[in-house]
């Protein structure tokens, strides 16, 4: 995994130095107006905006239709409808010049998945194909063309920015940012969305210099690919929007380690690598597809100080709006700091994981346990099969630990939680030996664990369950016996209870 990353990040370096000596050498970005790489495109028409950005507006199926913004007529028999809303995708960084496959996924899940709406690609692969610090600098000039395209809507058919929604990737949505601050007047743009915002020559930059909440109404993002090598993260790690996403701590992304560049590779040949690298970049993208196709199946996400507390799984509380929905259905209520939102993922699409908070309590035990915990929940839909739990330390008494469980399935609700202790493997020993030596010894030597309140809250449905011994039984659990613990009780009663409060 960690191999991937280097490489990743040398590849970076290297364009990174690469285009530093090209500045000195060059004096003028190569003619921005002479295109002809994309496939199958059609031609552009000579009248661009400064970037000499094609923007182009998806028909039925994949065909598109070229705007060209100074003559908006070629809107109307585009087939441009200004009642409904505006989404351009903005692609980013350009190693071959080509545009990247997700950009046409993308731009079709939206016009099949939702009802009415303008689709259109931002190309400017032209300006992306250089090396990385020349494609950077140019992101302000392609977000004169962003703005001046929505100028243009704006005075020819009234068409209110704040009906457009700007989705970029990488050093496109720093692109949609410079757009939204180019807008001048009162009206802003209604959304950005940032997929895995770029780092390099962005992060720790101001406000103004970036993508930032202050560039349309609401602003969220989804950040992928953030681990550090050498001062340098791909995609940046600070906060941008008004909420933020890092989804499994936005560093790196389950499926996109080292295993998988040997498939990768055999799928693609050399590109695989490339491939490989652009995994977890690309994984933002993947996700907000994921919104759109499977919309039974939307992704929560919680507030969070950071990843290590939300691993820990005592951030799974959705009060107050401190949790979101990934993606395009996203829940756009503003609140007055920026947020920070974590969650887990599958490694392959569907996405989505349930998250689960698992609590206990021990009352007594026998001294000097390092417990190794096997639990597994039985809901009214599904069973969880067996979860392993390892404590970090020696359990201290009274003392309440929470876990964070995620699961591919929803449980339903929750009614059966089993329960097996395995202890360390030094006092599986000694006790196998005492059993041995004395084997009338009994139960009283046998180490013991006295377990106080149990529970288990589901992240998705802010449900907690209780959970108690079973009638004329004790919290008591001896090593490596099953213990089955049931639904307290009063659990129907305080969610009774809570419903009617809320
Ligand atoms: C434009 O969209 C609206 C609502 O989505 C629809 O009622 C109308 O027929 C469309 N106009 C054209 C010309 O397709
Ligand atoms: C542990 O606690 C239980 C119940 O509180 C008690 O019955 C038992 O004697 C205690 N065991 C030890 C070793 O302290
Ligand atoms: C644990 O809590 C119980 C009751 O709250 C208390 O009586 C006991 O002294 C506590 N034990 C320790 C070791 O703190």
């Amino acid at each position: 995994m960690s191999v991937v990353k280097l490489l990743c990040c040398l590849l970076l370096t290297y364009h990174l130095c690469e285009g530093k000596k090209i500045k000195g050498s060059r004096a003028a970005p190569p003619d921005a107006r002479q295109r002809g790489r994309t496939r199958g495109g059609p031609d552009v028409g000579p009248d661009l905006g400064p970037g000499g950005t094609a923007f182009r507006l998806l028909l039925d199926g994949e065909d598109t239709c070229t705007l060209d913004p100074p003559r908006l007529h070629a809107l109307a028999s585009c087939g441009f409808n200004a009642s409904n809303p505006l989404i351009i995708i903005t692609h980013g960084w350009s190693v071959d010049g080509m545009m990247e496959s997700w950009v046409l996924r993308l731009a079709t899940a939206l016009k099949k998945n939702l009802a009415g709406v303008n689709v259109v690609i931002a190309d400017w692969l032209s300006l992306a194909h250089q090396h990385y610090p020349i494609a950077a600098q140019s992101t302000r000039t392609v977000g004169q063309d962003v703005a001046q395209l929505l100028r243009a809507l704006q005075k020819q058919l009234q068409y209110p920015v704040r009906k457009a929604h700007l989705v970029g990737y990488s050093l496109g949505a720093h692109i949609c940012g410079f757009a939204g601050s180019f807008l001048e007047g009162p009206e802003k743009i209604g959304r950005i969305t940032g997929l895995d915002p770029a780092g390099p020559l962005f992060e720790g930059m101001s406000a103004t210099d970036r993508l930032s909440p202050d560039d349309a109404e609401f602003v969220d993002a989804i950040h992928t690919f953030t681990h550090e090598r050498m001062g340098l993260s791909v995609g940046i790690k600070q906060a941008v929007a008004h909420y933020d996403f890092y989804p499994n701590g936005g560093d790196f992304q389950p499926g996109c380690d080292l295993q998988n560049i040997y498939e990768h590779i055999a799928q693609y040949g050399l590109l695989g690598f490339e491939q490989t690298v652009k995994c977890a970049h690309e994984r933002s993208v993947h996700l907000f597809i994921d919104s759109l196709l499977n919309r039974d199946k939307q992704i929560m996400a919680f507030r969070c100080r950071d990843n290590s507390a939300f691993d820990k799984g005592v951030c799974l509380d959705c009060h107050k709006n401190r949790c979101n929905t990934l993606g395009y259905n996203i829940n756009r209520v503003r609140t007055g700091t920026g947020q920070k939102l974590y969650l887990k993922t599958r490694p392959r699409m569907p996405y989505k994981l349930f998250h689960y908070q698992f609590r206990i309590q021990f009352i007594n035990q026998t001294e000097g346990m390092e417990p190794s915990l096997t639990i597994s929940l039985t809901g009214t839909k599904e069973e969880s099969g067996d979860l392993r739990i390892t404590f970090p330390e020696k359990i201290s008494i009274n003392k309440t630990y929470t876990f964070l469980i995620t699961l591919d399935k929803d449980l339903g609700e929750l009614m059966l939680l089993k329960f097996q202790w395995e202890g360390s493997a030094l006092w599986r020993n000694v006790w196998t030996r005492v059993q041995t030596i004395i084997p009338w010894g009994g139960r009283k030597g046998k180490p013991q664990l006295t377990v106080g309140r149990i529970s288990v809250k589901a992240g998705e449905t802010q449900e907690r369950t209780s959970f108690c011994a079973m009638e004329n039984d004790v919290q008591r659990v001896d090593m490596s016996e099953d213990k089955v613990f049931v639904r307290c009780k009063d659990n129907t009663a305080r969610q009774h209870r809570r419903k009617h409060r809320g």
